[in-house]
């Protein structure tokens, strides 16, 4: 018999997270969620957790409860992002806010929730943590300013490599992944996916993944090389 796989998303009560929870949902797995302020309004087959990334308590507190339910966790998506400065401020016109907010949750966020989901994935047969980065996270391949944004997803990515190394004996496989440019809050309405079809192509690979993907950055597709480091 084929047990379900869990998985627990941060930042998913609007946006390609929520998109992502509602199709996990739809294809069985136990699916986990997280809100910051408020959950959304039909949440009935996802289980929400109040979670602020950057706050330390909360992501223990959160995680815990996923403990007394779950056991244990198969999937994490370090999905909950934020993208304070407009895509073209020089850098003198950048606010130190923009660094705080940007650094708080993709970095430190990053570092609070997999520390605290780390015993429930080490129970896990087949444990694989996603952090969700982007094309402007890219050294190689830069372009434009979006120094805040771009800079912390590269700390983002700069982690996911170290924790692929540290951790492959282990067999957690931990992996940088875009969602490629997506029509939600954050990526307006000119980009290109609809988020139900960057969730639908998330899910397919987020099932696939397994340790020879550890240490790469990804596409939505699970394929290596259309996004460089
Ligand atoms: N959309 C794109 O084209 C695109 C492209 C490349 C990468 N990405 C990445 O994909 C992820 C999702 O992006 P999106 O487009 O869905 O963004 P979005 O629509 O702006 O949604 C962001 C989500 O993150 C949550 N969040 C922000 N700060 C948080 C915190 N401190 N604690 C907990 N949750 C927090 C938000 O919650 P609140 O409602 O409480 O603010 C919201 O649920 C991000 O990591 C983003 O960088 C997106």
């Amino acid at each position: 018999m084929q047990t379900v796989p869990s998985i627990l998303i941060t930042g998913a009560n609007r946006g390609i997270g929520r998109e992502l929870a509602l199709c996990c949902a739809k294809n069985n797995w136990s699916t986990h969620a997280t809100f910051r302020t408020s959950p959304p309004a039909t949440s009935s087959e996802i289980d929400y957790f109040q979670m602020d990334v950057t706050l330390e308590n909360q992501v223990c507190d959160a995680m815990a409860a996923l403990k007394e339910k779950m056991g244990h966790l198969d999937v994490l998506v370090h999905n909950a992002g934020v993208f304070p400065e407009p895509t073209d401020a020089p850098f003198d016109a950048l606010k130190p806010e923009w660094w705080e907010q940007t650094y708080q949750t993709h970095v430190l966020g990053a570092f609070y929730v997999i520390k605290a989901a780390l015993p429930l994935l080490r129970k896990s047969t087949s444990p694989r943590i996603v952090n969700l980065s982007s094309g402007a996270s890219s050294i190689t391949q830069r372009s434009g300013r979006r120094y805040a944004y771009g800079a912390s997803k590269a700390a983002l990515n700069h982690l996911t490599r170290g924790l692929a190394q540290e951790w492959e004996h282990e067999g957690i496989c931990v992996v940088a992944l875009s969602p490629g440019w997506v029509k939600t809050d954050m990526g307006g309405s000119k980009a290109e996916l609809e988020p139900s079809q960057a969730a639908s192509d998330l899910e397919r690979t987020l099932r696939q993944l397994n340790i020879s993907h550890s240490g790469k950055f990804l596409d939505r597709f699970g394929k290596e090389g259309v996004y460089h480091w």
